[in-house]
């Protein structure tokens, strides 16, 4: 109703309500560098369609006559009531779309009550975050590093800045292969970006001060070193002038670069987490219905059916067309959420129909950031939300409880 008297009073606002001019308008709005790290998926961009392809494959399927003049949307996690079935996915690196950042993200949640999820990867600390959120919602995703005690001081901190659940990663012990960055051969990290959560920790500061272990050792100057560095320098010359000018931390970055993943990571690891923190635990990246039974065995508190919007294996299945599988061997033990794709109030629906509890929003809001800071992200929120609402009521559903495999159809 707002979008209609706004429109009747003359005003239009500069956030397109559709999810498709949304992104355009945005992708132009960025640096080209900004456009490709955030839309860009890993190889084809195979994935990020097939999870298209996958919301389009299954249809909803409305029931009439149904008094659904009164609607509750609101979920419960973990005990906790949360008024609607969205979550904000984490996303790193947002600085290179807004100055205010994650800042903005986080008092765009706290406004609407929709938990944020804080990035490991943010462009602001999670303290900082926590402040601006008063008591609302947020918890903390966690990629693990190659530190344990590290992963252990990042579970502390968010536990102390009033996060109420720990998302692992687990799609991305590597980074995948991200074609549109690699043409352009840029990576925000090497350039310092995203690296606040650990730049802000104090094992990590510690860790920096250490002398390494194994020292490299002392490189000879050989013809062929010389010719390794000039193709580098004549390969990326931006970037090495660039780093100069920028003189950011440049020990800072190469630590974070050693150790910010573990790509030996396996299920025995869970167990020190476990052991650190009463918060749920989730695992983020889950595809295989056998990965989802296992997380049970692990004690693992919920999962989220994820494939880190197409960036990561090129090629992959779509997240929704494995949600009823997991479903179907998770038998409402524990919670299961998904992400990627998501792009509207029938995609909630769907989502929600074949089983899963919420979903966590991607791209759509950094793309609100882009065009229009916290209000921007607001204001796609309040229209994600909207659709959804209507999506639910004119389906013949006055509640999420409503909502079940009935209510779609595989075509
Ligand atoms: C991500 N994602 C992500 N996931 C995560 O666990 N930690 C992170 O720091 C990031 N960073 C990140 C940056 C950017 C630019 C994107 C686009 C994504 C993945 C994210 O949480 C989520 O899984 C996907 O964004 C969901 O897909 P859609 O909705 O973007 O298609």
């Amino acid at each position: 109703k707002k979008i209609y008297l706004e429109g009747a009073s003359g005003t239009v606002s500069p956030i397109p309500v559709d999810a498709r001019l949304l992104e355009i308008k945005a992708q132009k709005a960025m640096s080209p560098q900004a456009a490709a790290y955030i839309a860009g998926g890993a190889g084809h961009g195979d994935t990020m369609l097939e999870n298209r392809r996958a919301f389009e494959r299954w249809r909803i399927l409305p029931r009439m006559l149904r008094d659904v003049s009164t609607r509750d949307v609101s979920i419960t996690l973990f005990g906790k009531q949360y008024p609607y079935p969205l979550l904000l996915a984490p996303i790193g690196v947002l600085e290179m779309v807004h100055r205010e950042a994650d800042l903005a993200v986080a008092k765009a949640a706290a406004a609407i009550g929709i938990p944020y999820i804080f990035s490991n990867q943010a462009s602001v600390s999670m303290e900082e975050c926590a402040a601006v959120m008063g008591e609302q919602p947020r918890w903390f995703q966690l990629y693990w590093s190659k530190s344990d005690e590290l992963v252990a001081s990042f579970v502390q901190r968010a536990e102390q800045s009033g996060c109420e659940a720990i998302v692992v990663t687990l799609d991305t012990t590597l980074l995948g292969w991200r074609t549109q960055d690699l043409e352009l051969a840029y990576l925000p990290f090497l350039r310092g970006l995203g690296i606040a959560q650990y730049t802000s920790d104090p094992v990590f500061r510690r860790l920096l001060n250490e002398p390494d272990p194994t020292p490299a050792p002392t490189p000879k100057f050989t013809y062929d070193a010389l010719r390794t560095l000039w193709s580098a320098v004549r390969q990326y010359p931006g970037s090495f002038l660039e780093n100069a000018k920028s003189g950011y931390p440049r020990k800072a970055v190469k630590k974070f670069i050693d150790i910010y993943t573990r790509p030996s990571l396996t299920w025995e690891n869970l167990a020190y987490l476990r052991q650190r923190t009463r918060l749920p635990i989730l695992l983020k990246g889950i595809l295989h219905p056998d990965d989802a039974l296992r997380a049970l065995d692990h004690g693992i508190d919920g999962l989220v059916i994820s494939n880190h919007g197409g960036r990561q294996v090129d090629g992959a299945v779509g997240t929704l067309d494995m949600l009823p599988r997991i479903s179907e061997v998770i038998q409402g033990r524990i919670p299961l959420l998904l992400d990627s794709g998501v792009r509207g109030g029938a995609d909630i629906f769907k989502a929600l129909a074949l089983g899963a509890s919420a979903v966590c929003l991607g791209r759509p809001y950094v793309y609100g950031l882009t065009l229009g800071g916290s209000e921007g992200i607001q204001q796609v929120l309040a229209n994600y939300l909207a659709d959804f609402d209507l999506t639910m009521a004119l389906a013949g559903c006055r509640s999420i409880n409503e909502i079940g495999p009935e209510s779609v159809l595989k075509t």
